[in-house]
């Protein structure tokens, strides 16, 4: 596999060693507390993807084994432990997020064409794209059969609701590729439905386990949904900004698939109308070259794209920290916070 550093242009065949893990202690104390539920979440995780068409698993294990971060799964089990809810019914929850998550990326990854995922080779590239998008369909499946483990009205509602939001955020991105006039209206509408509903699922359930009202509902939600946008935005500047072997798929995709995200947006509405015209061009031939991505990335910096999609981004999590703000001090609103801090600062 070829890495590409999108600034030099460089290529290089191997990561240096690990993949870097860089968190901060607040994260890592976090991370360390809730250590054994996730470890009861990865084996639901474990047992649930089998099957006996060996195939199947051959696939999921590589993408469920290959150490995505689980930052559904954490939401989940801290914004119960925020309402006082720790029952055991979390675990499988938890686990039917990460299932619709993964089988949401082995399908994403047949859309934008990817090389790379989790820091491995993708499925689509190993396995082809017909086996993806089944083994896809297997997960999302699964991840309905386990939601049984709930009786709850509510908790199924929220979880098939932000599935369906989410195929309809990506069909929307669909739609909009390589679209040079898309407005930030519409970029943001897109990654609230593919990405940030569900994160918004993930605290609101933690909130309805605990049988809370719908206000405190309706709040966890807008902090998981602010949190999602956040994510989204700070995975679109790292598609530029961003080392390979950290963040753990191919750096500059986005341009390469016609993909508008708001640094892009950004400075198209900066620049002149000539720029507007070559850059149009080069999003239009959807197969800019490693130079015409380079163009492009610069482009960006130079109106300062990436910073403004930053400065957004610190908006959003300052929106979701103060919603918190007013609940009672506890070390899972803590939790929170830290997590907050962490998606907007995060390289991985
Ligand atoms: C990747 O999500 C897809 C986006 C929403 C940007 P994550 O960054 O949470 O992926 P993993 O699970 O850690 O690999
Ligand atoms: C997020 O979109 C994926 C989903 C919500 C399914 P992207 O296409 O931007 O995410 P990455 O960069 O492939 O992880
Ligand atoms: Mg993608
Ligand atoms: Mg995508």
């Amino acid at each position: 596999m070829k890495y590409f550093d999108i600034l030099t242009g460089m290529k290089y065949t191997e990561p240096h060693g690990f993949r870097c893990k860089v968190q901060s202690m607040e994260l890592q104390k976090v991370v360390s507390a809730y250590e054994k539920d996730l470890a009861v979440v990865e084996e639901f995780l474990e047992k649930e993807h089998e099957s006996y068409v060996e195939l199947i698993p051959e696939i999921s294990r590589h993408i469920i084994m290959s150490g995505g971060k689980r930052i559904r799964p954490l939401l989940l089990m801290i914004c119960s432990d925020l309402f006082g809810f720790h029952g055991d019914v979390r675990h499988p929850l938890a686990a039917v997020l990460e299932f619709i998550h993964t089988a949401s990326l082995l399908h994403d990854d047949v859309i934008d064409h990817a090389n790379m995922r989790r820091g491995k080779t993708s499925a689509n590239r190993i396995w082809g794209n017909a086996a993806s998008v089944l083994v896809g369909d297997y997960l999302y499946a699964k991840a309905f059969k386990l939601l049984t483990a709930s009786s709850n009205h509510d908790v199924q509602k929220i979880v098939s609701e932000a599935t369906t939001t989410m195929v309809e955020g990506e069909t929307i991105q669909l739609i909009k590729s390589g679209d040079v006039a898309i407005s930030e209206e519409e970029y943001f509408s897109i990654i609230e439905k593919k990405t940030a509903v569900l994160m918004a699922a993930a605290c609101a359930l933690g909130a309805v386990l605990a049988g809370e009202n719908s206000e405190s509902v309706d709040l966890m939600k807008e902090f998981g949904a602010k949190l999602g946008v956040t994510f989204q935005l700070t995975d679109d500047t790292l598609d530029y900004v961003g080392v390979e072997e950290d963040f753990g798929k191919t750096i500059g995709m986005d341009i390469r698939e016609g993909k508008m995200t708001l640094p892009l947006i950004w400075a198209l509405r900066q620049c002149s109308p000539s720029e507007r015209d070559r850059i149009r061009d080069i999003i239009a031939s959807k197969e800019a070259d490693d130079e015409e991505v380079i163009e492009i990335a610069r482009f960006i910096r130079a109106y300062g794209g990436i910073d403004y999609a930053l400065a957004r981004a610190a908006g959003f999590v300052d929106e979701a920290k103060k919603l918190i703000a007013p609940l009672p001090e506890s070390f899972a609103k803590e939790a929170l916070l830290a997590v907050a801090d962490h998606i907007l600062k995060r390289n991985l």
